[in-house]
């Protein structure tokens, strides 16, 4: 007999936001990086790689058209869904579920803001997944010592810096438990996806991440990024 149960892998890309620690100018996804906007750079580094058979774009709200003629001369075999995003990222992330094909059953959220994701770190999530965990994210230790310090400026402690981890995306879920985990009342104060699923008792799962899976937040940021290009155009790397 055939095998009919779902087994597509996708991605969701949040790229609703409106880059505000950028400064002002168009939504961040939209702005541009090395000649192409953030969003097809991101779209390409997940079309790219092996687990990835759909993605769907949840683009800022007055910027649909706009998302879908930039997208529209990516080279790939990948399915490309675009819907409209919300207010809040999980509002966008939410959006983008409800567009997902019933023959997905892997879902990988990838912040837009995270362009230059090595297809290694994307497949690595995936794989996570596949091999059983509900829940996968990809992390790096953190450099800086973190301290608390409270609403006087006053330090409260320090944490034990071998013990935390920096996350970044795509973090990667069962379709089941991501979507149970945004149909939570309050979803939409959680800064990322793994937040929701911790709260419901789901073990979620660490793989490494890249230093080069980094968000571009600040102005700096795309110094940087603009430079990570510049290195890898000069190794003969598709940018
Ligand atoms: N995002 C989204 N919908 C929103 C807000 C954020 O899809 N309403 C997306 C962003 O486009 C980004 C990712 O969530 O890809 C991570 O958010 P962040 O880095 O905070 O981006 P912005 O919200 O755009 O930036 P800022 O907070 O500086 O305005
Ligand atoms: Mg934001």
């Amino acid at each position: 007999m055939p095998d009919t149960s779902p087994s597509r892998t996708a991605a969701i890309v949040p790229a609703a936001g409106r880059g505000e620690r950028l400064g002002p100018g168009a939504p961040k996804a939209l702005r541009t990086l090395a000649g192409l906007p953030i969003l097809v750079h991101a779209v390409r580094a997940l079309a790219s790689a092996r687990s990835i058979d759909l993605v769907v774009i949840a683009a800022p709200e007055d910027g649909v058209d706009e998302t879908r003629s930039v997208l529209a001369g990516i080279d790939t075999e990948a399915e490309i869904v675009i819907v409209a995003g919300g207010d809040t990222r999980q509002g966008s992330v939410a959006r983008a579920l409800l567009a997902l094909p019933s023959d997905v059953d892997v879902v990988l959220v990838h912040d837009a803001a995270r362009p230059l994701v090595p297809p290694d770190v994307i497949d690595r999530v995936a794989s996570a997944v596949r091999a059983g965990h509900e829940a996968v994210i990809p992390t790096l230790g953190v450099v800086d010592t973190i301290k608390e310090v409270d609403a006087d400026g006053i330090v409260e402690r320090t944490l034990d810096r071998s013990r935390l981890h920096a996350v970044q995306t795509p973090q990667g879920f069962t379709r089941a438990v991501l979507q149970s985990a945004h149909a939570l009342s309050d979803a939409s104060d959680a800064t990322d996806d793994a937040g929701l699923v911790e709260r419901m008792g789901v073990a979620v799962h660490v793989v490494p991440g890249d230093e080069e899976a980094f968000k571009i937040t600040r102005p700096l940021d795309l110094v940087l990024a603009e430079a990570i290009l510049v290195r890898r155009r000069a190794a003969g790397g598709v940018v």
